[in-house]
């Protein structure tokens, strides 16, 4: 049975895609590994393999979605049946959910400390601080697991709702406010942050390209930040696909989505590094330079604490239109495949990611570094998480790619991308070989940590 749910408008899946693609990977992640691998080279390869892989990988899910008409994992089943192969590709379905929930559960507790900051920014509390007292706070913050909890439910709560309330009534409608809210924010921090901050460095450590000075570890990081960055091999947005209407161009859209998310990587980091910078910081430091050295730019500047909460706002924004990407697949499946409601579905779905989350809330305390968990594992539970995700979506990418290469016929192709020859070809051989290739190759870089 399918849904036949299709999206109010022709663009509604370009809103929604890029909603779920900008996120905590743009805002937080990308600006912390490029500060770390020495920028320039960093965002080359990183700007590479969107646009090699990530784009083909790109349409080639929208593709399944949008064939299927269901669900990941009801879709692949679908797909697995009327090509009669083998019903080993219905594992892209699980590989998609899995990963789904799983990276809902963490993400969610680090969108919650943008709630803390969010806070912590408005009522002025950090204003005027020094550098010990921002770290200090920081470390409270993540040593208390009440404080966590809390924020994690009311940060996975608030994307349930949306959820819940439909594809319609929540997900569009809270993104048609919400996402020309963000980049309103994204320019004013942008223009904020040129006025006071560094522009010029931050441009120079940006783009200045020293391929040499990138590490294999740095290489491998900047492929997998393109796989997480594009929401690619995990279902949501094979999920978004499926209500995809049939007019909308794949090959634009997908282009238009790898465009915009990129571009708000750059920016950002273009805004946050001007700040560092200005503030004579350090950009190299990993996780915390979201939370601790942007921070503290914003308590040493003129009007920080009003800019930094309107930034932290903008994370927050930004994490809940990914995050409701994350719930989309799990709980269309639960709705196909047992006939929950939808509020039943998205609760199933959403409890449980949450009680996951409470690992990766006690990996920064009761499980941290020093305790019986840790020295089992040689990790935390968040190290854990992450490493299996580090699996699952590059996995899932390189199963969508070859299914997708392999299996589809033609005709089936043709009827999605209605393009010419040439660029199907190109396509195709981009799918077939270039992104597994590249794919393998980022995965590799999962084995020395399984056994380190
Ligand atoms: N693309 C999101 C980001 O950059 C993260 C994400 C990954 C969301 C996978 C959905 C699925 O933050
Ligand atoms: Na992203």
């Amino acid at each position: 049975m399918s849904t036949h749910n299709v999206w109010t408008h022709k663009g509604t899946f370009l809103l929604a895609a890029v909603g779920s693609a900008v996120g905590l990977g743009n805002l937080w992640r990308f600006p912390y590994l490029a500060g770390e691998n020495g920028g320039g080279a960093f965002i080359l390869i990183y700007a590479l393999t969107i646009f090699a892989v990530g784009i083909p990988i790109l349409i080639a899910e929208i593709m399944l979605g949008r064939n299927s008409r269901r669900s990941p994992i009801m879709g692949m089943r679908f797909l697995t049946r009327t090509h009669q192969t083998s019903r080993a590709w219905e594992s892209i379905g699980w590989l998609g959910a899995a990963s789904a929930f799983i990276i809902l559960s963490f993400y969610s507790v680090i969108a919650g400390w943008a709630l803390h900051y969010t806070g912590k920014m408005l009522t002025g509390s950090l204003d005027g601080a020094d550098a010990e007292t921002i770290a200090a706070g920081f470390d409270a913050l993540l040593a208390s697991p009440p404080l966590l909890a809390l924020y994690h439910t009311l940060f996975i709560g608030a994307s349930a709702l949306i959820v819940g309330l439909g594809i319609h009534r929540g997900i569009e409608n809270g993104l048609r406010i919400l996402m020309p809210a963000l980049f309103v924010i994204l320019m004013v921090v942008l223009v904020y942050a040129a006025a006071i901050g560094d522009l010029g460095g931050a441009a120079d450590f940006l783009f200045t390209f020293h391929v040499g000075d990138l590490s294999l570890e740095g290489w491998l990081e900047a492929m997998g930040q393109s796989f997480f960055t594009l929401s690619l091999g995990m279902g949501a947005i094979m999920a978004y696909g499926a209500y995809m209407s049939g007019e909308a161009s794949l090959t634009r859209t997908a282009f238009t989505i790898a465009v915009v998310d990129t571009g708000v990587a750059l920016i950002a980091g273009l805004a946050i590094f001007a700040l560092v910078f200005g503030a004579g910081l350090d950009p190299a430091e990993g996780p915390g330079l979201m939370f601790v050295t942007l921070p503290l730019a914003f308590a040493e500047m003129p009007g920080g604490p009003l800019l930094g909460g309107i930034f932290f706002i903008l994370v927050l924004g930004a994490a809940i239109s990914s995050s409701i990407s994350l719930i989309e697949p799990v709980a269309a499946f639960l709705v196909e495949r047992f006939d929950l409601s939808r509020p039943q579905a998205v609760s199933a779905m959403v409890v449980a990611s949450w009680a996951l989350g409470l690992l990766t809330v006690f990996s920064f305390n009761l499980m941290a570094e020093g305790t019986i968990f840790h020295s089992l594992f040689g990790r935390s539970a968040f190290g854990l998480l992450e490493l299996l995700t580090n699996i699952f979506m590059p996995l899932g990418g390189l199963l969508i790619a070859l299914f997708a290469g392999w299996a589809l016929t033609h005709g089936e192709v043709m009827k999605e991308m209605r393009t010419n020859e040439t660029w199907f070809r190109a396509w195709r051989f981009l799918v077939r070989f270039v992104a597994p290739a590249a794919v393998a190759f980022v995965f590799l870089r999962s084995v020395p940590q399984v056994e380190g």
